[in-house]
């Protein structure tokens, strides 16, 4: 008899994005001529840039001859790729790694998704609230979590509410955790943590030999100077933290897919009998074991990335994107609702209008504007009473949305 992991049947309901797609093609179904501008889902919807477009185009050339062909890569990533990461994104921040301390990967979200295998489901595990979806529902298939409460939260997890009250930052865990989720620039508040913030939760985890796993898929719209682009800029991070980061929002591989981990040598986490043991090693074994790599012409083009054209063009998709969220947040609180985020990410994080509850102002917002957003309740409890939109639509489109708010909204 094949038995099931019951993990699985605490989840709730659908994914959120799943769940939004779903209310979104039965309002499609019986409204059918109605435009609907999505600015739920953060997907991206520049094309990828001509840099990056030119060099997929020649990795695909080589694999149509036998001489430059080429079959299974390494699981961690081509050197090319890896080292670029290396003197791009890090050297210039002060941040020394060896290039066997960064995983490329298909994703941020299937390696946020896939680290936690590597801890025992005994560990405690803290995240924010609200929070993307994945971190959560991952430990909960784990076991990590217990069951489902009628607050909203999950047993033996340690949520860290973050409202407006707190300007949507964590405070510090009250009791001792093992795990630490941190999203920095976060989804889906769009809210950044400065150097100082960040030296707290690193001490934290020094003090409690606890592992913050951070997830900077968003560090390429942070636009503030006291913003940390990387954990490691903070002393000690070193030991105590693995990176995420992601070519699909800093240059536009969402359909692509190419993203990398970083998990230095010096992180350890522990055996039951209290000897360390590297991450690193543990990343290594499982990654080389389930996954076969990116596809070659996939990282030749995320290389491009890092050429002085490519350089030039992501920065200006990246300005175009935040162009948006300005549109997005000067046009809301224009009709007076309260706007967070969107200064140093691409999400803007509203406090829904009349206290409505988010689904129902997503229904609201869908039935009136034909606009998709992403109700604050998706992401935890504390996400209630609040509503994200992208900036990654189209300026006409999102242009349009403010317009249609404006003068179709009731409030
Ligand atoms: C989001 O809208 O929160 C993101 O697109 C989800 C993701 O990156 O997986």
């Amino acid at each position: 008899m094949a038995l099931i992991n019951e993990n699985y049947l605490k989840l709730q309901g659908s994914y959120l994005f799943a769940e939004i797609a779903k209310r979104v093609a039965s309002f499609k179904n019986e409204n059918p001529n109605a435009n609907i501008i999505r600015l739920g889902i953060g997907d991206v919807t520049k094309p990828l840039a001509p840099a990056i477009i030119e060099e997929l185009h020649n990795a695909v050339d080589e694999m149509a001859s036998a001489e430059t062909f080429r079959g299974y890569g390494p699981e961690q990533g081509y050197k090319f790729l890896i080292q670029k990461i290396i003197d791009m994104d890090y050297n210039p921040l002060g941040v020394s790694l060896e290039d066997d301390e960064v995983f490329i990967s298909d994703g941020s979200k299937s390696d946020v998704g896939n680290f936690q295998e590597i801890f025992q489901t005994a560990n405690t595990v803290a995240i924010t609230d609200p929070v993307y979806p994945v971190y959560l529902d991952t430990n909960v298939m784990a076991g990590r979590t217990g069951y489902y409460k009628a607050d909203g939260h999950f047993d033996n997890v340690v949520y860290m509410e973050c409202n407006a009250e707190n300007q949507f930052k964590p405070d510090l865990p009250k009791e001792k955790v093992d795990l630490i989720y941190l999203c920095v620039p976060n989804n889906p508040t769009g809210t950044a943590l400065t150097r100082t913030d960040l030296k707290k939760w690193v001490d934290y985890a020094k003090e409690n030999q606890a592992i913050i796993l951070y997830d900077a898929a968003y560090e390429a719209y942070i636009q503030e100077e006291d913003i940390p682009h990387s954990i490691y800029e903070i002393e000690g991070a070193k030991d105590v933290a693995v990176e995420f980061r992601s070519f699909s929002k800093s240059a536009g591989f969402t359909g692509t897919r190419c993203a990398f981990t970083v998990v230095p040598k010096s992180v350890m986490a522990f055996t039951q009998d209290g000897k360390t043991y590297p991450l690193n090693a543990l990343w290594n074994r499982r990654q080389t074991t389930k996954f076969n790599g990116v596809p070659y012409i996939i990282q030749r083009g995320a290389a491009a990335v890092y050429s002085p054209e490519g350089q030039k063009q992501i920065r200006d998709i990246i300005a175009y994107y935040m162009a948006n969220a300005k549109i997005i947040t000067e046009g809301l609180q224009s009709i007076g609702l309260q706007v967070f985020g969107g200064v140093n990410a691409p999400y803007i994080w509203l406090k829904t209008p009349n206290g409505m509850d988010s689904w129902s102002f997503f229904d609201k917002l869908l039935s009136e504007t034909h606009i998709v957003g992403t109700p604050g309740a998706g992401f935890g409890p504390s996400g209630e009473g609040y509503f994200r939109l992208t900036a990654f639509g189209n300026r006409e489109s999102t242009e349009e949305a403010i317009v249609r708010i404006k003068t179709k909204l009731i409030i």
